[in-house]
């Protein structure tokens, strides 16, 4: 017989279903729930909640939340709460097209903040008290700890500070997982901060499990449901042409002595894109590697499988139903491999710095001069969210932004004269990838930074337009220092918005 997951006879007693559990959150609370990337998010008492406040709106009463999580979660959470109106503010990342569309629609409040400011801004006080935590754990101990699930995130923060718990016992995650993560009790608010006893990935700094005072448990209910796991999808050319770009890059920086042979410590995104640099590593004769993270996708399982990767450190996983699979069978093979952190200590700025971080992110689109926007379509529409990306691009050795080079069909071109939206200045970007090239831009002036990106980066559609846009902002631009014709500079943009193409 299985052994059953809640080991603490007091917490046993608090099991109820989810409906029961749902119940005790009021209209108006801050609820704070795990969830990271689809990993380790509540199965049950979200779609509780979303049906008993659709039952409050039918019967003229008003319902909502402010919403808190780790990051983007999965539609039985973020879906299920959007289409039910039942979100008020939502917080710090989203990817679910119904809270989207809500949010520009402008029904649904949003604030979309870097990742690893989360837990301290919580804990500063800039939210508010948190009222409910809803977090899921694979197991409760004897002791009453808790063993996180396939994410950890916020969890901790939302463990010490709100003033109920409810905690689901997700049995479908894997027993073996115990042990795996590592969290740290050593964080402090200013002016009492320590530094982090962290040195390399590997290293183990906090406990493998959570506190929560069982006093605050009100409710503990028993789930066995899977995390959202989209089946992979086949990596296409144009992924292929960036990661190859990229993976070069890598093998020369390494020539001429700038990066070790190991690399350094390696933050991806996830998406096709990022996978196809995975797949690029596993061919690429590099060894030794290692990552530190938010996100351990399909392609990192396989490079610690192959050994081109020594360890990985994260805070959630996006796997698909395959390495799920075989991430199960070789728990014990991954436990020593994966340490999985607070996203406090996946995104900290002082970790990503002192290890020389590789940050690895999308992008919507690039300027001339290599100020990037993550989130923005058009300036207004956000797409997702900032998420981790400013974390790694300002603190790490070197950032990195992957993109195609056009958008919707060709219409949209992902280098434009200025950005609509800036989310990391030209400060903090160090390379573009497209699948036409990469652009350097380490050392380089602002004019000089044009002349790459438009030599390197831009689609053939609209290079001549850049060149022609560049070239005419140097002989008229006010100042001739980041050459800019302000009248023109967000034409592109408008161009679109009026004809469906940002072509002349
Ligand atoms: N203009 C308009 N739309 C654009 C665009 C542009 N320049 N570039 C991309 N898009 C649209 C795509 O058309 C697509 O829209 P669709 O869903 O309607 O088809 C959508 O944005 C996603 O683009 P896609 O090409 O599929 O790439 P992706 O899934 O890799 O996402 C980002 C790209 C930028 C949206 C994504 O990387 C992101 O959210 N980044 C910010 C957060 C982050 O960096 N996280 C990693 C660390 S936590």
């Amino acid at each position: 017989m299985q052994e059953d997951r809640i080991r603490h006879a007091g917490l046993r007693d608090r099991v109820v279903d989810a409906d029961h559990a749902a119940a005790l959150i009021q209209p108006g609370e801050t609820v704070a729930m795990s969830g990271f990337t689809g990993s380790g998010y509540p199965k049950a008492v979200p779609l509780a909640l979303a049906a008993r406040i659709e039952q409050a709106h039918a019967e003229g009463q008003p319902f909502q939340i402010k919403l808190m999580t780790g990051a983007s979660t999965a539609p039985e959470l973020d879906g299920a709460l959007a289409k039910a109106d039942a979100i008020a503010l939502r917080m710090p990342f989203q990817s679910d097209p119904d809270a989207r569309k809500r949010i520009n629609d402008g029904t649904l409040d949003y604030i979309d903040i870097h990742l690893s400011h989360v837990a301290q801004h919580v804990w500063f006080g800039f939210y508010g008290p948190i009222d409910t935590a809803v977090v899921e754990v694979s197991a409760i101990r004897e002791d009453g700890t808790l063993v996180p699930s396939t994410s950890i995130g916020n969890n901790k923060t939302w463990l010490d500070l709100a003033s109920k718990v409810i905690v689901e016992v997700n049995d479908w995650q894997p027993a073996g997982m115990e042990g795996m993560h590592d969290i740290y009790y050593g964080t402090a608010l200013p002016p009492y901060r320590k530094p982090i006893p962290m040195e390399h990935v590997h290293d183990r700094i906090g406990d493998t499990t959570l506190r929560c005072d069982p006093d605050k448990i009100v409710a503990v209910v028993r789930t066995h449901g899977p995390d959202r796991n989209s089946p992979f999808t086949p990596i296409d050319a144009t992924s292929e042409r960036i990661a190859g770009h990229l993976i070069e890059f890598l093998k020369h920086e390494v020539a001429l002595g700038r990066l070790p042979p190991t690399l350094l410590p390696l933050q991806s995104g996830v998406g096709n894109i990022p996978n196809a640099v995975l797949a690029g590593l596993a061919k690429s004769g590099f060894r030794g590697l290692t990552a530190f993270t938010e996100v351990i996708q399909d392609g990192m399982l396989d490079l610690l499988r192959e050994g081109v990767l020594d360890v990985a450190s994260c805070t959630g996983f996006a796997l698909s139903p395959a390495a799920n699979e075989a991430f199960k069978r070789d728990i014990a093979f991954y436990r020593e491999r994966i340490i999985m952190r607070t996203q406090e200590m996946s995104n900290h700025p002082e970790l990503v710095r002192r290890l020389g971080c590789i940050g690895m992110n999308g992008m919507i689109e690039a300027d001339l001069y290599g100020n990037v926007n993550s989130t923005h379509v058009m300036g207004s529409r956000i797409q997702n969210g900032i998420g981790g990306s400013g974390d790694f691009a300002r603190n790490g050795f070197m950032s990195v932004f992957l993109s195609p080079s056009t958008a919707k069909g060709g219409s949209i071109s992902a280098l434009v004269p200025m950005v609509s939206h800036v989310d990391h200045t030209e400060h903090d970007v160090s390379v573009i990838v497209t699948e036409q090239g990469l652009a350097d831009l380490r050392g380089l002036t602002p004019k000089q930074r044009a002349h790459t990106l438009i030599a390197n980066c831009v689609h053939p559609d609209y290079r001549d337009a850049l060149q022609d846009y560049f070239d005419r902002a140097l002989q008229h631009s006010y100042g001739k220092h980041t050459p800019h014709l302000l009248p023109e500079a967000l034409s592109w943009h408008q161009r679109w918005l009026e004809t469906g193409s940002m072509q002349g």
